[in-house]
């Protein structure tokens, strides 16, 4: 609802409160005699003021805000309506699919998925994030230069159709490489651990194969992510849930958004995926 929409539909409230008021005086005028002086004075209707706060944090390396944010702000609104960052995808808005998800970075030098649709922007205080706007390489102008090495891979296997979902993908391999990268697996767990890390994001489009052989591949390309030999204990998986400030969005209606190339959330990044999918020899009607 816009503003103005809520201001209108507040001064209706209003107008309906009086008349019923005035209305129930004329009939019983004891019981009713508080709100027919009240309507007859034509005060206006008291709104409590939201409490708010001051909430700023890093965001992909920039310092961001403060911002004055209603305390139950979750992060995803603070991103789009505050921060101008728009790539983090709502989808369910309770906690389920995990398209929201940005990343942690957590003071340990670890990394750990967030979600930003119930967790509140306060949580965030002071804390470092990144969001899929600071996977790929820009130039000064702001310009994508460079893909992630997930992102990248993500084109090459056709991980995704509408790309709704992708952030949050995105975010999810970018936070196992990371993990695997501090501590390496043996080459047969590989498999299981991808699973593992990208098991709670949701897909409607793609059936998650494509998703999985990307990561799985990019995981068996990069030195040091494994090893040969025997099975370690792997980390747990990177997913974090906050001790405090996590509430329910309600924020619905961004699902009619159908954000393709949502993977790199700008126009010049759309334009390169785009590029990148036309340039790639087609299989049975997929790109390979
Ligand atoms: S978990 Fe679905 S939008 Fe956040
Ligand atoms: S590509 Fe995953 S929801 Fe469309």
């Amino acid at each position: 609802m816009s503003t103005s929409e809520m201001s209108t539909s507040v001064t209706s409230a209003a107008a309906a409160a009086s008349t019923t008021a005035s209305a129930a005086a004329s009939t019983t005028a004891s019981a009713t005699a508080p709100a027919t002086a009240t309507a007859t004075q034509g005060a206006a209707p008291t709104v409590a003021a939201a409490p708010s706060r001051a909430v700023s944090m890093t965001i992909n390396g920039q310092a961001v805000g403060p911002f004055q944010v209603p305390e139950t702000l979750m992060l995803i609104d603070y991103l789009h309506e505050y921060a101008g960052l728009t790539g983090s995808r709502l989808g369910c808005g309770q906690g389920i699919c995990h398209a929201c998800v940005v990343i942690l970075d957590q003071p340990d030098g670890t990394s750990v998925e967030m979600r930003s649709c119930i967790t509140g922007a306060a949580y965030f205080q002071g804390k470092k994030i990144r969001t899929i706007e600071g996977h790929a390489r820009r130039n000064a102008a702001g310009e994508v230069i460079a893909l992630s090495p997930v992102q990248q891979k993500f084109l090459e296997f056709y991980s995704f159709q509408c790309g709704y979902c992708t952030p949050g993908f995105v975010n999810a391999a970018t936070v196992l490489l990371e993990r695997l990268a501090r501590q390496p697996i043996a080459k047969d767990q590989v498999e299981s651990v991808v699973t593992q890390a990208l098991d709670s994001h949701i897909c409607r489009c793609t059936g998650y194969v494509r998703y999985h052989r990307a990561v799985r591949d990019l995981v068996l390309a990069t030195p040091g992510l494994t090893r040969d030999g025997g099975r370690g204990k792997p980390e747990k998986s990177g997913s974090a849930r906050p001790e405090s400030g996590t509430m329910t969005s309600t924020a619905g209606g961004a699902m009619i958004s159908t954000a393709g190339g949502a993977m790199i959330s700008t126009e010049g990044g759309a334009a390169k995926l785009t590029e990148h999918v036309a340039a790639k020899p087609k299989e049975n009607g997929h790109v390979k």
